[in-house]
């Protein structure tokens, strides 16, 4: 139900849009000013106020109170508590989802890691807030299709390839997999100033583009070994995709596009004899390199366009660091000249930097924060933080602990914000945190196990009045809607926010009420709320990937 929908309903039209929920709550939960209708009605705001005070009446109102030219409404806690436990044992959690995606497909093209490196910290965001989306929309009726669009073409190879052909084995790459190939291509870097290597690189890529053979197999072999490690690190983190196609599938449409292009007159030859796009204001983008090469624009046009004939996408997001906000708006833009009928459907969603407290993370000096260190680092620390707990299944609880922490260092604050990853705090137990949250998750499964719902018992809603269960309610009632807010502005730390919040509202709960007492229809009512507050959590957690475990 929405509370403020519900109140319009009983208002004077011009006073329907101007109401608002009160700071002090002695004083009203909403309130409404009236001096809008002077004019129309002739009498001052404060005789208004008090003649609309006698006459609204609604199921969802216990009082109405005239002051100064406002009114002032008390909720009907009862009907508030009742209209939300009942929604929740009819629909159960469906009851926060909508239908705005109802017949809509969205492609969202996140994680999209460049193959001939470990996956890093910077990977963490693309993957995580990319996923947290993903189901947001899912919750909000779209057909999403998740896209790594993986970076499996280019020069990189080839010196992989030579490195592999320099130093490497099959035995090598057959023990050590993708350490193995990593190693080659590191080595083979050193040397990279070096025009004979450098020489090698480019010999090798340009046999590799033309189908060679026995590149071809080790180029295969190389990038199977790499998405399977990619794979299996994006999975701990929740994240499973429809679709791996990468840029190197998809530069077979360059010729295509460059013709396209072409005859919509948009390419012209630049300074050094590169074909160039000129976007004015946007400035240039380059679609072939003087030796006719292309680039990561030229792919992600083709790309795009390959999308939306496969997928018919209503949307389609690209999850990356604001570092690539003008690549994006360039390319938008050229298919927009090239009347793209998806063109306006394309989304850049940009996030901050992610940096680890010791500072900027340099993959040149080969002290890198690699993605499946910080994993493991992240269950490690979270099994020494749980390990005096009496707990069934350890192993299961510190994965889930660690690696909530870790996604929420990600989703709790805005998305564009710069901020630190830290572990060691991300673990605390208190505060704005995730094990704080499970914790709470935790605690009321703990109590449902002591005392299990009886439906049998009819529920006495005048239980669910307080203050302080009413905010839980009210929060829980409102839950749909900070959903579609989320995923209004690709926003899941809207989430992360509530559901903090939501936790929090618990914990004051418990210390203010006893919840089992010897009053057994009183039990069975603060258990109703106990249960919803927990469906609660776990829906929201899920939603910005965060599991739950029942003990911890
Ligand atoms: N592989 C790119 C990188 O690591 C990100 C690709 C994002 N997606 C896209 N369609 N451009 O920077």
């Amino acid at each position: 139900m929405n509370i403020k929908n519900e109140l319009a309903k009983l208002l004077p039209t011009n006073l329907q849009s101007l109401i608002t929920e009160t700071n002090d709550k002695s004083k009203g939960d909403y309130c409404v000013p009236c001096f809008s209708l002077a004019k129309e009605y002739r009498k001052s705001p404060v005789v208004i106020a008090e003649e609309l005070s006698k006459t609204i009446t609604g199921e969802i109102i216990e009082k109405v109170e005239a002051v100064n030219g406002y009114l002032n409404f008390f909720i009907n806690k009862n009907a508030i508590a009742e209209s939300v436990i009942d929604d929740f044992n009819k629909n159960g959690t469906n009851m926060f989802k909508g239908n705005v995606g109802k017949d809509k497909v969205v492609c969202i093209d996140y994680s999209s890691v460049n193959l001939a490196k470990y996956m890093h910290i910077g990977h963490l965001c693309t993957t995580i807030i990319g996923e947290s989306l993903a189901r947001i929309l899912e919750a909000s009726g779209y057909k999403v299709v998740r896209i790594n669009y993986v970076g499996d073409f280019g020069t990189p190879f080839g010196k992989m390839i030579c490195g592999y052909k320099l130093w490497g084995s099959k035995e090598d790459v057959e023990k050590r997999g993708v350490d193995a190939i990593q190693d080659y291509y590191v080595e083979f870097c050193k040397h990279e100033d070096d025009e004979t290597y450098a020489q090698m690189a480019r010999d090798t890529f340009t046999k590799l583009e033309n189908n060679d053979p026995e590149l071809t197999e080790i180029y295969n072999w190389f990038i199977s070994i790499s998405i399977d490690e990619t794979k299996r690190l994006c999975s701990i983190l929740g994240a499973n995709f429809d679709d791996w196609r990468g840029e190197h599938y998809y530069s077979q449409f360059v010729p295509d596009m460059v013709d396209e292009l072409r005859k919509a007159n948009l390419l012209k030859t630049g300074e050094q004899g590169a074909q160039i796009v000129d976007l004015g204001d946007l400035g240039v983008s380059v679609i072939l390199k003087n030796d006719g090469s292309s680039l990561y624009a030229t792919r992600d046009l083709c790309t795009a366009c390959k999308r939306y004939d496969e997928y018919k996408f209503d949307k389609c997001l690209y999850v990356t660091d604001i570092s690539q906000k003008l690549h994006f708006a360039q390319f938008f833009k050229i298919l927009d000249l090239l009347n793209k009928p998806f063109a306006n459907n394309l989304y850049h969603v940009a996030y901050g930097r992610l940096s680890l407290p010791e500072g900027k993370i340099s993959s040149r000096k080969g002290k890198q924060a690699l993605l499946k260190d910080i994993l493991n680092e992240a269950i490690t620390k979270a099994n020494e933080v749980i390990k005096d707990r009496d707990i069934q299944n350890p192993e299961q609880v510190a994965k889930v602990v660690g690696i909530g922490a870790t996604v929420y260092s990600v989703l709790k604050k805005d998305k564009l914000k710069d901020s630190v990853y830290d572990i060691n705090s991300a673990l605390n137990f208190e505060g704005d945190t995730s094990p704080y949250m499970q914790y709470t998750y935790a605690r009321c499964c703990s109590i449902l196990r002591k005392c299990p719902i009886n439906q049998n018992i009819k529920v006495d809603y005048s239980y669910l009045t307080t203050n302080e269960a009413y905010d839980i309610l009210k929060l829980i009632n409102n839950f749909n809607e900070t959903v579609s807010q989320a995923l209004n502005s690709y926003e899941p730390s809207i989430i992360s926010k509530k559901v903090l919040e939501l936790c929090k509202l618990i914990n004051i709960y418990y210390h203010k009420e006893k919840v089992i007492t010897d009053n057994e229809t009183e039990t069975q009512s603060k258990l109703q709320l106990i249960n919803i507050a927990k469906e609660t959590i776990k829906f929201g957690l899920n939603l910005i990937c965060i599991d739950t475990v029942e003990q911890m």
